[in-house]
């Protein structure tokens, strides 16, 4: 039933048209050993974490304290946000509607003066909750955040301003983990081994999605069927049928032929920000040595009028994963009264419209020699975002594999902290400083 949902009828075409699906089989059984042994070492727990109980249990358990609130504030960037943006542009879209009365999540991924003032200005500390969210514990946009809420809710609350922090961080190390300690804040583990853009599934995206009232535990529940095959036996039969590995393997010959870009299309309008969790999934854990393709969020029929036009007609680098759900609400029916010129929309529902648009862009692209993979989703619901997430970033991990590069590390983004750190004056960055002034000075 996983593959159900992925349409291959597109997907080897232009210059990947010949290529044998079979091709890649040698290294089937080397991923599948692989799989196996770091599935056993606990080192891949965004496949089989999703249901492991006791992080079910401790959400449960914190629900109650998630109700007194009315307003969330979530502190964390990158991995620690992006999920949590995607659910609740998908699943919560009461929030950015007229006569929306509560509850409310914010979600503080930027170090924008702006918005944190205007939340410090008006937000009511009494019914605030602040989820402050960093694996590392350390990463100094998010804790920078953090001082500035505590004072502010130190102010408002005096000692009771510790009822009102989670912290979500590594179980035994790093600056948060230590406050948490210190001040007695409720918390909830990252679990070892869980990178940042792989643990939307765990407490860094389920308790801001607890929060609004969405089903996380239907999201668990979608993530498991596409993680526990792999668990139960990751072998070279379980893995060769299973979509992710498709997808890996379709993703490998693209990347051997020269399609550097991978616009993922959302004809799901609320799960536009899906693209935006993608595009960090897949960039930070596949971009290096030069390898890897460049993600492209597109949303349509948005950027119909936008992007489109270079992905339709300018360099013929890119391959699309397109994003669709037949069972999207339809909206209301055209009326009656519409001038002649319009009248072929009488009696057609506004959704006619996505779903027009929708086919007309698959069908350019394909024209236009766009190698494309269809994921449909059956519906709009929860349970659906869970497997698209999880088949994504098990993909992912696999075509790391197969571009012989680790997936689950990010060299590459350290350098730009480390000079920011030391341009602020941080100890231990004495080559920092000293390369920061030649810059400068040059
Ligand atoms: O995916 C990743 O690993 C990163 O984007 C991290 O999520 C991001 O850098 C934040 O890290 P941390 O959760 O340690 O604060």
């Amino acid at each position: 039933s996983n593959s159900a949902f992925l349409n291959w009828t597109h997907a080897r075409h232009g210059r990947i048209s010949g290529t044998d699906p079979a091709s890649l089989t040698p290294r089937l059984g080397e991923a599948a050993n692989l799989l196996g042994l770091e599935l056993a070492a606990g080192r891949l727990p965004f496949i089989d974490m999703p249901y492991a109980d006791g992080m079910t249990a401790r959400l449960q358990e914190l629900e109650p304290l998630l109700r007194r609130f009315e307003h969330m504030v979530v502190l964390g960037i990158g991995g620690s946000a992006l999920g949590a943006r995607a659910l609740q542009k998908a699943f919560f879209p009461a929030q950015d509607r007229p006569a929306h009365t509560g509850p409310w999540l914010w979600i503080a991924d930027n170090v924008d003066a702006d918005s944190l003032e205007a939340w410090l200005q008006s937000l009511p500390a009494e019914k605030t909750v602040v989820v402050v969210i960093s694996k590392s514990g350390g990463t100094i946009e998010t804790i920078g955040q953090y001082f500035l809420i505590r004072d502010w809710l130190r102010t408002a609350r005096g000692d009771a301003w510790t009822n009102h922090v989670i912290a979500v961080t590594d179980e035994r190390s790093g600056f948060l983990r230590e406050e948490a300690d210190t001040h007695g804040l409720a918390s909830m583990p990252v679990p070892d081994h869980l990178g940042g853009r792989y643990s939307v599934l765990s407490a860094v995206g389920l308790i801001p999605a607890a929060f609004t009232g969405m089903d996380w535990q239907a999201l668990v529940r979608g993530a498991k069927t596409v993680g526990a095959p792999l668990c139960s036996s990751p072998d070279a039969a379980t893995l060769g049928a299973h979509p992710a590995w498709h997808l890996a393997a379709w993703n490998h010959a693209l990347m051997q032929a020269g399609y550097s870009q991978l616009i993922f299309f959302s004809y799901m309008p609320l799960w536009a920000h899906f693209g935006f969790w993608f595009a960090q999934l897949w960039a930070e854990s596949l971009g290096k040595e030069g390898k890897g393709s460049m993600p492209l969020p597109a949303v349509g029929v948005t950027d119909q009028h936008s992007t489109q036009q270079m992905f339709l007609d300018g360099p013929r680098d890119k391959a699309c994963l397109f994003l669709t759900c037949s069972s999207l609400p339809q909206g209301r029916t055209f009326p009656g009264d519409m001038p002649p010129k319009w009248d072929f929309l009488r009696g057609r529902r506004f959704g006619d419209l996505l779903e027009a648009e929708a086919l007309g862009t698959r069908m350019a692209l394909h024209k236009t020699g766009t190698p494309l993979v269809e994921i449909g989703m059956a519906q709009p619901s929860e349970e659906q975002a869970g497997r698209l997430m999880a088949l994504l970033e098990i993909t992912t991990l696999l075509t790391g594999w197969l571009l012989d590069i680790n997936p689950l590390d990010q060299p590459a983004v350290e350098l730009g902290k480390r000079l920011a750190n030391a341009r602020l004056g941080a100890p231990g960055y004495d080559t920092e400083t000293a390369d920061l002034g030649a810059f400068l000075a040059a």
